[in-house]
């Protein structure tokens, strides 16, 4: 009987490693186009063989037949929502899923650490530590998401709430939160864990809804590190090395994206931890307005067809519409008749990072040709003509300027092409809502409709792909 105790303790252990190793080649292989398939398989092999040994460790655990009813009914719940929402939902709303998902995880911290505390109320301090601290980042994560769910939805404003000394609120809060945490740990008992709670939800808010609408990328992938620390704290409350591991690794890789998109963005790393960094709003009507110049698709298939360079700087309106097929069939058009075609990609065009490399690669649009932004910036002025479908803050001249609210974020140099051709439906402001100097220049022409109707219209007013060979 001891034999068999310690075999299945063992057996459970090394299924933990293997699940953690599985996690560990599935952020490696997510980091590149080629291995992403292998590193989606990696990470659900690794996450069954965790439920798995979880399975395995409460049936060794003697755990009581109501908490596996619960398990079960949670499970099916749980992943039946799942299943329903990845089937359901649309590419352009992935990064609103990505929030829902952070919520969950810090809600479910929430939950553990109070379970923890209701289990064990006269825990030893270090474990008092672990719940407070696991409470307060799921407590924020939670709120926090749903926020950004709000804004990336459209059902908060995006413009940043900047409320009277919020520095020193999010400071305030932060102080009761430790005070709370220390008294909670010293015996303080429910007053202090209730109170560092609210004003964890509170602050959770707080943090996210000051970040203006540019900037919630980076508050995307924060919440993504701040869900993976809640998980790993949430593992030390319930003894469980997996989610320790995994926790850690999605706190870290999480940290790493922020870190990296904050430097993309030039914004603070420091600053977007403290959720300071949103700007006073701007509306679409407080930029420049002045006359512009439209051009129909034959018009602008005219110029095409003159280019012997073209750069596509891509955004979101294609993902909208779905353009990128015919983008495809564009770009192969035009090479067939010489014009050397590349694409020119910012770092967060679109609305999830990668989002337009995933478009492009789904339309077999060749990766030789799709230049990252730093790559490409300095080639647009020996471009004949720059088309720029469905972006809009990623190509705004005004970030080159104080006082907006995309500010000192590197943008795509687009203006600088001989001709640049901006496909949109109206005159309407990008996410940040900053009004575009850019449609007011001379050489910029407008194209106005849905972006793949456009390109279309486009297409049909080249020759046909046979004929132009
Ligand atoms: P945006 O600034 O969002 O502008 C997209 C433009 O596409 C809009 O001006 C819209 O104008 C046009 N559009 C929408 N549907 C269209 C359609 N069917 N056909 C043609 N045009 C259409 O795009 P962007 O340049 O890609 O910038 C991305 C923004 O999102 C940045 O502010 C970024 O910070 C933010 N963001 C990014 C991410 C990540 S990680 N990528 C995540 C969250 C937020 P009309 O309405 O006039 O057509």
């Amino acid at each position: 009987m001891v034999l068999l105790q310690a075999s299945v303790s063992n057996f459970i252990n090394a299924t933990f490693i293997v699940s953690g190793l599985l996690f560990i080649l599935a952020l490696a292989g997510l980091s590149r186009h080629e291995t992403s398939r292998r590193g989606n398989a990696f990470g659900m092999l690794g996450m069954a063989l965790a439920v798995i040994a979880s399975a395995v460790s409460m049936a060794h655990q003697d755990t009581r037949p109501i908490a596996w009813i619960l398990m079960v009914i949670a499970i099916i719940i749980g992943a039946s929502i799942g299943l329903f929402k990845a089937a359901k939902v649309e590419m352009t709303g992935m990064p609103e899923l990505v929030a829902q998902l952070h919520s969950f995880v810090g809600l479910a911290a929430v939950l553990v650490g109070i379970n923890a505390y209701i289990e064990h109320p006269n825990a030893d301090a270090f474990s008092m530590y672990e719940m407070w601290i696991g409470i307060f980042i799921g407590a924020v994560t939670f709120t926090g998401s749903i926020i950004a769910w709000g804004k990336l939805s459209g059902n908060i404003k995006s413009a940043p709430l900047t409320l009277p000394g919020r520095n020193w609120l999010n400071l305030g809060g932060l102080v009761a939160i430790i005070a709370c945490g220390i008294w909670f740990a010293n015996g303080g008992g429910w007053l202090p864990l209730i109170l560092l709670t609210v004003v964890s939800l509170l602050l959770g808010i707080h943090l996210v809804a000051a970040i203006g609408g540019a900037d919630m990328p980076v508050v995307i992938s924060m919440l993504n590190s701040y869900s993976g620390w809640a998980a790993a704290f949430s593992g030390f409350s319930l003894g469980l090395s997996v989610l320790i591991v995994t926790g850690a690794l999605v706190g870290a890789s999480g940290a790493i994206l922020s870190y990296i998109m904050c430097k993309a963005m030039n914004r603070s790393f420091v600053s977007v931890i403290l959720g300071g960094f949103g700007q006073a709003s701007a509306s679409a009507d407080s930029g420049p307005q002045g006359d512009i110049q439209e051009v129909d698709a034959a018009g602008a298939a005219e110029e095409l067809r003159n280019a012997s360079s073209v750069v596509i700087a891509p955004g979101y309106g294609m993902a909208v519409a779905q353009a990128q097929y015919p983008v495809a069939e564009l770009v192969k058009k035009l090479q067939a008749q010489g014009t050397e075609v590349r694409f020119a990609i910012h770092p967060v065009a679109g609305r999830l990072p990668g989002h337009m490399n995933v478009l492009l690669a789904e339309a077999h649009v060749p990766y030789d040709i799709v230049m990252e932004m730093d790559e490409i910036n300095d080639d647009f002025k020996d471009t004949d003509v720059a088309l720029v479908i469905g972006a809009n803050d990623t190509v705004n001249p005004a970030a080159m300027e104080p006082g907006s609210p995309i500010s000192g974020m590197p943008v795509l140099h687009v203006w600088d092409a001989k001709r640049v051709i901006v496909f949109k439906r109206s005159m309407n402001a990008g996410y940040a809502g900053v009004q575009n100097p850019l449609f007011f220049n001379d050489n910029t022409e407008m194209l106005f409709g849905d972006a793949k109707a456009s390109v279309d219209g486009i297409n049909s007013n080249l020759p046909a792909l046979e004929a132009a060979k």
